[in-house]
């Protein structure tokens, strides 16, 4: 098995908004590697406590090697955040992070099923003790569910033509691997001379739907709210517009000092109430032109600070 190799992002700018110090207890919702909790755990030292989890089994793993040398200063797990309210206790914890996605390692094994440039089984899922995979789904679902998906979770522009053409193609042999699937999209939407891949995309929407990520983020984000105490620091990292305009609204959302019912904001019509967040910068914050030199993976990702009033 190869070593886990994930190179953490915004490590600098994470900790900045976070200032693990000693004796502060930090959560790591997304361990991958665990890169982050251990620059967490090494900044906290010698008593910053940390709670860690990922939905996948292999990542806590990698995680638990990376962080022997913090043992009895950290608790991990395999879950999603989602949970995190289930066991890390209400109002407890100086700093939560989220780094959402994947991490290099899942996206480098081929068995795992999440590349179109490496061929492998269609399955794509975080957990592997979940019973739908990828091919359930691309065997399974309807064109009009799988273009919905390709278009909300991917933007992708060709999502009905591409739904029809994988509908079509199962008729006479279900998708069983990456490479069928991606070979299937080359053939339907060529995109000669574009920069990305045509099936990435496509990829990054099944990898969402399967792992269910929209609907697990925004109860993540609820629960590290509960986690968090008064004056504690939520930093999220997101890869893709969906994500963050989740993230966004939510801080926008905790942030007002009214609520109001209804699809329509009407002034006359809110309700005050006292704001639960404050949004610690207007703009997400991107890598440097150093890191996305090192690490070119990083240049989707943006990051939102937020403190729990
Ligand atoms: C970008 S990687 C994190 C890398 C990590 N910060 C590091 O420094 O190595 C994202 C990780 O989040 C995990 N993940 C995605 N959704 C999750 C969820 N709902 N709950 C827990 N882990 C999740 C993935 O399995 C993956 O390991």
């Amino acid at each position: 098995m190869p070593s886990f190799m994930h190179k953490s992002v915004l490590v600098g700018e994470v900790l900045a908004a976070l200032g693990p110090r000693p004796g502060g207890r930090y959560v790591d919702g997304t361990l991958g590697g665990g890169g982050h909790a251990a620059a967490i755990l090494a900044a906290s030292s010698p008593t910053g406590w940390l709670y860690g989890c990922d939905r996948d089994g292999a990542a806590v793993e990698a995680a638990q090697g990376r962080l022997a040398e913090f043992a009895g200063r950290c608790e991990l797990r395999q879950a999603s955040f989602a949970g995190l309210a289930d066991w890390v206790p209400a109002d407890s914890c100086d700093g939560v992070l989220l780094d959402l996605g994947v991490s290099s390692f899942q996206l480098d094994r081929a068995e795992r099923g999440f590349s179109f440039q490496q061929d492998g089984p269609l399955d794509m899922r975080m957990d592997t003790r979940q019973r739908d995979n990828a091919a359930d789904l691309v065997n399974r679902a309807g064109a009009e569910e799988l273009s919905r998906l390709f278009w909300e979770l991917g933007g992708e522009r060709q999502a009905r033509r591409l739904a029809r053409a994988i509908v079509d193609r199962r008729r006479e042999r279900p998708f069983e691997t990456t490479g069928s699937l991606a070979a299937l999209i080359e053939e339907a939407a060529p995109r000669r001379g574009a920069r990305t891949h045509p099936a990435t995309k496509v990829f990054q929407a099944l990898r969402m739907a399967v792992n269910d990520e929209p609907g697990a983020l925004p109860r993540g984000l609820d629960a590290a709210l509960m986690v968090l105490k008064s004056g504690g620091r939520l930093a999220v990292v997101t890869f893709n517009s969906l994500e963050d305009r989740l993230v966004k609204n939510f801080g926008r959302m905790q942030a007002r000092d009214y609520t109001f019912t209804g699809a329509q904001d009407v002034p006359e019509l809110r309700q005050p109430r006292v704001p639960t967040l404050k949004v610690l910068m207007r703009n997400a914050v991107r890598p440097g032109a150093a890191e996305l030199a090192d690490n070119p993976r990083s240049r989707s990702a943006q990051l939102r600070v937020m403190e729990k009033i």
